[in-house]
Protein backbone atom coordinates (compact mmCIF):
# COMPACT_ATOMS: atom_id res chain seq x y z
CA UNK A 1 0.00 0.00 0.00
CA UNK A 2 1.22 3.53 -0.75
CA UNK A 3 2.09 5.80 1.82
CA UNK A 4 0.15 8.48 0.80
CA UNK A 5 -2.88 5.99 0.22
CA UNK A 6 -2.46 5.03 3.82
CA UNK A 7 -2.62 8.19 4.98
CA UNK A 8 -5.71 9.13 3.35
CA UNK A 9 -7.58 6.13 4.72
CA UNK A 10 -6.72 7.03 8.32
CA UNK A 11 -7.97 10.02 8.24
CA UNK A 12 -11.42 8.87 6.76
CA UNK A 13 -11.78 6.86 9.48
CA UNK A 14 -10.56 9.41 12.07
CA UNK A 15 -13.33 11.95 10.80
CA UNK A 16 -15.50 8.64 10.78
CA UNK A 17 -14.83 8.14 14.24
CA UNK A 18 -14.95 11.68 15.09
CA UNK A 19 -18.37 11.91 13.38
CA UNK A 20 -20.20 9.07 15.57
CA UNK A 21 -18.75 10.63 18.60
CA UNK A 22 -20.21 13.89 18.39
CA UNK A 23 -23.46 12.89 17.41
CA UNK A 24 -22.89 9.96 20.51
CA UNK A 25 -22.00 13.26 22.65
CA UNK A 26 -24.96 15.80 21.66
CA UNK A 27 -27.94 12.59 22.43
CA UNK A 28 -25.93 11.61 26.01
CA UNK A 29 -24.31 14.53 27.63
CA UNK A 30 -25.63 17.62 25.87
CA UNK A 31 -29.38 15.77 26.09
CA UNK A 32 -29.86 16.93 22.14
CA UNK A 33 -32.85 14.69 20.71
CA UNK A 34 -31.89 13.80 17.59
CA UNK A 35 -35.65 14.41 15.71
CA UNK A 36 -37.37 10.72 14.26
CA UNK A 37 -39.12 10.07 11.10
CA UNK A 38 -42.00 7.95 12.10
CA UNK A 39 -44.13 6.01 9.40
CA UNK A 40 -46.74 8.16 7.78
CA UNK A 41 -50.36 8.14 8.83
CA UNK A 42 -53.02 10.69 7.84
CA UNK A 43 -54.24 11.23 11.34
CA UNK A 44 -51.20 13.22 11.65
CA UNK A 45 -52.47 15.70 9.19
CA UNK A 46 -54.91 16.36 12.20
CA UNK A 47 -53.80 19.53 14.09
CA UNK A 48 -54.19 18.61 18.15
CA UNK A 49 -52.50 19.38 21.59
CA UNK A 50 -53.14 16.17 23.42
CA UNK A 51 -52.94 16.31 27.11
CA UNK A 52 -51.63 13.02 28.29
CA UNK A 53 -50.51 14.11 31.76
CA UNK A 54 -50.43 17.07 33.91
CA UNK A 55 -47.05 17.54 32.77
CA UNK A 56 -46.91 16.01 29.66
CA UNK A 57 -48.69 16.82 26.25
CA UNK A 58 -48.64 16.22 22.24
CA UNK A 59 -48.64 18.36 19.57
CA UNK A 60 -49.48 17.07 16.37
CA UNK A 61 -48.00 20.08 14.24
CA UNK A 62 -49.51 21.06 10.93
CA UNK A 63 -47.60 23.16 8.49
CA UNK A 64 -49.44 24.82 5.26
CA UNK A 65 -48.94 27.63 3.18
CA UNK A 66 -48.70 30.29 5.26
CA UNK A 67 -49.67 29.13 8.72
CA UNK A 68 -48.83 26.92 11.20
CA UNK A 69 -51.69 24.67 13.08
CA UNK A 70 -52.04 25.07 15.77
CA UNK A 71 -51.52 28.63 16.27
CA UNK A 72 -51.10 28.90 19.60
CA UNK A 73 -50.46 26.24 21.88
CA UNK A 74 -51.05 26.71 25.28
CA UNK A 75 -48.64 24.47 27.94
CA UNK A 76 -48.12 25.06 31.77
CA UNK A 77 -44.56 25.43 32.68
CA UNK A 78 -41.75 22.32 33.58
CA UNK A 79 -43.84 20.52 30.66
CA UNK A 80 -42.16 18.14 27.82
CA UNK A 81 -43.83 17.95 24.96
CA UNK A 82 -43.88 15.61 21.95
CA UNK A 83 -43.70 17.11 18.49
CA UNK A 84 -45.11 15.55 15.66
CA UNK A 85 -44.56 17.08 12.47
CA UNK A 86 -45.93 17.38 8.95
CA UNK A 87 -47.00 19.79 5.78
CA UNK A 88 -50.02 19.87 4.10
CA UNK A 89 -48.47 20.72 0.62
CA UNK A 90 -44.68 22.34 0.29
CA UNK A 91 -41.60 21.84 2.46
CA UNK A 92 -41.71 24.16 5.22
CA UNK A 93 -39.34 24.69 8.71
CA UNK A 94 -40.18 24.20 12.38
CA UNK A 95 -37.82 26.44 14.58
CA UNK A 96 -38.30 27.47 17.95
CA UNK A 97 -36.98 30.52 18.88
CA UNK A 98 -34.71 30.23 21.75
CA UNK A 99 -35.40 26.14 21.82
CA UNK A 100 -32.47 23.56 19.55
CA UNK A 101 -35.58 22.70 17.71
CA UNK A 102 -34.78 22.85 13.71
CA UNK A 103 -36.63 20.43 11.67
CA UNK A 104 -38.90 20.34 8.67
CA UNK A 105 -42.41 19.42 7.48
CA UNK A 106 -42.71 17.68 4.73
CA UNK A 107 -45.63 16.30 3.03
CA UNK A 108 -46.18 12.55 3.19
CA UNK A 109 -43.69 12.29 6.47
CA UNK A 110 -43.73 13.04 9.99
CA UNK A 111 -40.98 14.10 11.83
CA UNK A 112 -40.66 13.60 15.71
CA UNK A 113 -38.75 16.08 18.72
CA UNK A 114 -39.54 15.84 22.16
CA UNK A 115 -38.89 19.41 24.11
CA UNK A 116 -39.13 20.31 27.82
CA UNK A 117 -40.37 23.77 28.62
CA UNK A 118 -38.31 24.52 31.34
CA UNK A 119 -39.09 28.48 31.41
CA UNK A 120 -42.27 30.73 31.51
CA UNK A 121 -42.63 33.04 27.86
CA UNK A 122 -43.61 33.07 24.45
CA UNK A 123 -41.68 30.80 22.74
CA UNK A 124 -42.04 31.79 18.20
CA UNK A 125 -41.90 29.29 15.83
CA UNK A 126 -40.65 29.97 12.47
CA UNK A 127 -40.55 28.88 9.28
CA UNK A 128 -37.31 28.62 7.76
CA UNK A 129 -37.48 27.34 4.76
CA UNK A 130 -39.06 29.40 1.95
CA UNK A 131 -42.50 28.26 0.84
CA UNK A 132 -43.80 30.79 -1.30
CA UNK A 133 -45.25 34.61 -1.29
CA UNK A 134 -46.19 34.10 2.70
CA UNK A 135 -43.26 32.98 3.55
CA UNK A 136 -42.25 35.65 5.64
CA UNK A 137 -45.59 36.02 7.85
CA UNK A 138 -45.55 32.13 8.73
CA UNK A 139 -45.17 31.55 12.11
CA UNK A 140 -46.89 30.22 15.30
CA UNK A 141 -47.10 30.46 19.12
CA UNK A 142 -46.04 28.04 22.58
CA UNK A 143 -47.08 30.33 25.37
CA UNK A 144 -45.98 28.69 28.11
CA UNK A 145 -47.41 29.28 31.29
CA UNK A 146 -48.97 32.62 30.26
CA UNK A 147 -52.27 33.49 30.86
CA UNK A 148 -54.81 33.29 27.48
CA UNK A 149 -55.39 36.01 25.94
CU1 LIG B 1 -43.51 27.81 5.35
CU2 LIG B 1 -41.65 29.20 4.76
Amino acid sequence: MDKFEKRVIISAVLVTMLFVFSILYAKTSRRIDLPECLPYNKTYEQPKVVKLDSNLYQVYAVAQMWQFQPAEIYIPVGSTVDFFLTSKDVVHGFDIYDKNVNMMAVYGGINKTTIKFDEPGVYKIICHEYCGVGHQNMQGEIVVNYPKK
